[in-house]
């Protein structure tokens, strides 16, 4: 074995001397995306990067990630900010260092595949805005499904990065799918792809250090564009699997600045900066700047978006992913799917099940959207299935995958589950076998009618066309034609003190002050509420006394050690199914109203019970309408989809419980509901 890759120590005075290493490491800073989307949910707005930018444009950075990924959904969708001026805004300020966005092939920025003509519209759209590097992964690493993108990319002279998404099947890499021999054979595909550098996007911390170290020789062996490594800290390998790495002559590793570095995100740049001082890997850069925009960040901004922190634990690793292979992100998805069903006692039945409908559906890699798929539809089955029948309820994204339209998984589905699956499947129930995107419909012109008149340029054509819902709220939102609610409105440094301190008075036991006024004595309407403040649960009782609501604080208890970890700073009131009619059920506002708004949009009229006769079909968790399938004076099978509800991003189509006519439908499209509503009554 050569050892040209050896890391070399050369004696120096470090203080004057710092010559130009040989072979410097090359860094991409990932904490304006993948850095705030791993530790706080995307949340990160533009103008909290602005005020770093300028430094960061000093550092050497090899490119700076700045787009892609969740970004675009989280902008539009909670931030009330245009994602392309985003792109637009950072180049002012960032002129130096390259951009890079994470591109998943062909669903974009989505999660599913688009069609070819919003696949090239999209990429062309992205690198005139000014992305210059173009991270492009497929779920399934079917690269089939780089076919339509990679083309523009390269027209558009950008530099095209191919990755292979990094999984496993066993606690090390090996087994029958995902070993070396797969690696080597995916790098090889993406060499004859024209890839301008190769990356092993290891997205849930899994890579061991000398699996890492194993995978960069070989393909430093075979190709010759440089080869990059991304790996999340979450199971606390990351740092020791980059070392390994440069160790094997890595180009390029992935790091964000400290105070977006580490737990579900990424090893720090610093400490790889002082590790490789002197070395023939010295990075060059200067510590005292990256410790000035640490500061920074600290000060100014993380303070904001410090309550979306996971931080109830001790430990800033999280085993499961060494357990259960579970990454990180979807982990939280699958918890919040869980409490929102109000059933968080059947996680380690969702463990169990996992690696199952992961076998069944292909061994799929788990990476956004396949995570979620996998994720879901597991949820689904511990929940809804029994004894006699599996896979009762099956989203939609299941359906599609089973028919082929992501690609072709490493191993082939499960017959039995794809037959069912299948069955009465709207695109026909032999799956195809082609590029995916061939039996795709053009979807732009239409996109383009439908949004005509709102709609001002192909960038918003282009939210649009990804995000049909969300998107044309958006563009309502952008041009004045609908008022933004209250949450989508940044946060002050202020804002987070005032927070802080209601916090802190709740946690005191004075959040309701009480001792001056005598309690009336509780009458017949009292209702109970649930308020979760961090860790702590209080039961708080609301009564309506000819007017105004009035909170009585009953008592308080530290929640179980069951109940988990209410992810953000929110006292959200949890109505118990049994409560009175929703006239009554604003939030008590002392508790609840500065704090966060209230989580869901309350739709009175149709909250009750509805009084047609026949079958309700109520929603079995909350999420938000896509569409009626069906429309009043329908008649539907059994079993017949009606409704179409998007849930944890995974659209699901519900099954009518009868056979009958459709008699009342109660929500429509873009309408939030909780879990219980009835969507539509079939009599
Ligand atoms: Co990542």
């Amino acid at each position: 074995m050569s050892d040209h890759n050896k890391v070399e120590i050369t004696k120096m005075d470090y203080s004057k001397d710092r010559p130009k290493a040989k072979n410097p490491l090359r860094v991409m800073d990932l904490s304006l995306r993948d850095g705030h989307q791993s530790l706080f949910a995307t949340r990160g707005r533009t103008e909290d990067m602005i005020s770093v930018a300028e430094m960061m444009d000093e550092v050497g950075f090899w490119a700076v990630e700045t787009w892609g990924g969740a970004t675009f959904d989280t902008m539009h969708r909670f931030l009330n900010e245009d994602p392309w001026q985003r792109i637009r805004t950072l180049k002012r300020y960032l002129k130096k260092t390259p951009f890079a966005m994470l591109l998943r092939a062909q669903n974009l920025v989505g999660y599913r595949n688009y069609a070819d003509d919003v696949a090239r519209a999209f990429v062309d759209r992205a690198a005139a805005n000014g992305i210059d590097v173009f991270r492009t992964f497929d779920a399934l690493n079917d690269f089939r499904n780089f076919e339509t993108v990679v083309p523009v990319i390269k027209e558009c002279g950008k530099h095209f990065q191919g990755c292979i998404c990094y999984s496993m099947t066993e606690p090390r890499m090996g087994g029958d799918v995902y070993n070396l021999d797969y690696y080597i054979n995916k790098a090889k595909e993406l060499k004859k792809m024209g890839a301008d550098s190769i990356c092993i996007k290891d997205m849930a911390g899994l890579i061991a250090p000398y699996d890492a170290y194993a995978i960069v020789r070989a393909l430093k062996d075979i190709v010759s564009v440089p080869v990059h490594l991304h790996s999340h800290f979450t199971s606390g390998m990351a740092c020791m699997a980059h070392l390994k790495a440069i160790e094997a002559g890595v180009d390029i590793i992935d790091t964000c600045l400290s105070p977006y570095a580490y737990r579900t995100s990424h090893p720090a740049v610093e400490p790889f900066v002082m590790a490789l001082l002197g070395t023939n890997r010295d990075t060059g850069f200067d510590i005292k700047l990256l410790g000035a925009i640490s500061e920074i960040l600290e000060r100014d901004v993380l303070p904001k978006y410090r309550h979306l922190l996971d931080d109830k634990k001790m430990s800033i690793i999280d085993i499961n992913v060494l357990l259960h292979q579970t990454p990180g992100g979807m982990l939280s998805n699958l918890v919040n799917q869980l409490r929102e069903m109000d059933a968080l006692d059947r996680l380690n039945d969702v463990y169990a099940e996992l690696p199952k409908v992961r076998k069944d559906l292909g061994q799929v890699p788990l990476v956004t959207p396949t995570s979620q798929i996998v994720g879901v539809q597991t949820v689904n089955n511990v929940l809804f299935d029994d004894e006699n029948e599996q896979y009762r309820m099956i989203t939609d994204q299941v359906k599609d995958l089973c028919y082929g339209l992501y690609g072709k998984t490493p191993v082939p589905i499960n017959p039995k589950v794809r037959g069912k699956v299948l069955k009465s499947y709207s695109r026909g129930e032999n799956p195809i076998t082609c590029r995916p995107a061939e039996v795709l419909e053009p979807e732009l012109e239409k996109a383009r009618e439908d949004v005509k008149g709102l709609a001002v340029d192909l960038d918003d054509v282009l939210i649009y066309a990804l995000y049909p819902v969300t998107g044309k709220r958006f563009l309502k939102w952008k041009y004045g034609k609908e008022e933004p609610p209250p949450e989508v409105k940044p946060k002050s440094l202020e804002d987070v003190k005032a927070e802080q301190e209601l916090i802190a008075k709740a946690l005191a036991g004075r959040l309701v002050e009480k001792a001056e006024k005598e309690a009336p004595p509780k009458g017949e309407n009292l209702r109970t509420f649930n308020v979760f403040v961090d860790d702590e649960y209080f039961e708080v009782g609301v009564e309506e006394p000819g007017g105004s609501p009035v909170v009585s604080y009953v008592r308080q208890r530290p929640a179980s050690a069951s109940v988990p970890a209410v992810p953000t700073a929110a006292l959200t009131p949890v109505l118990s199914p049994s409560t009175a009619p929703p006239a009554a059920l604003a939030p008590p506002r002392p508790a609840a109203a500065s704090v966060t708004p209230p989580v869901k949009e309350s739709a009175p009229a149709v909250r009750e019970k509805s009084d047609a006769d026949g079958a309700p079909l109520t929603s079995p968790m909350p999420g938000m309408i896509i569409s009626y399938q069906k429309h009043i004076g329908d008649s539907v099978k059994k079993g017949e989809s009606v409704v179409i509800l998007e849930a944890m991003k995974m659209e699901n189509a519900l099954p009518s419980p009868v056979a009958g006519t459709i008699k009342t439908i109660n929500f429509s499209t873009g309408d939030s509901v909780a879990k219980g509503d009835v969507l539509c009554v079939i009599g």
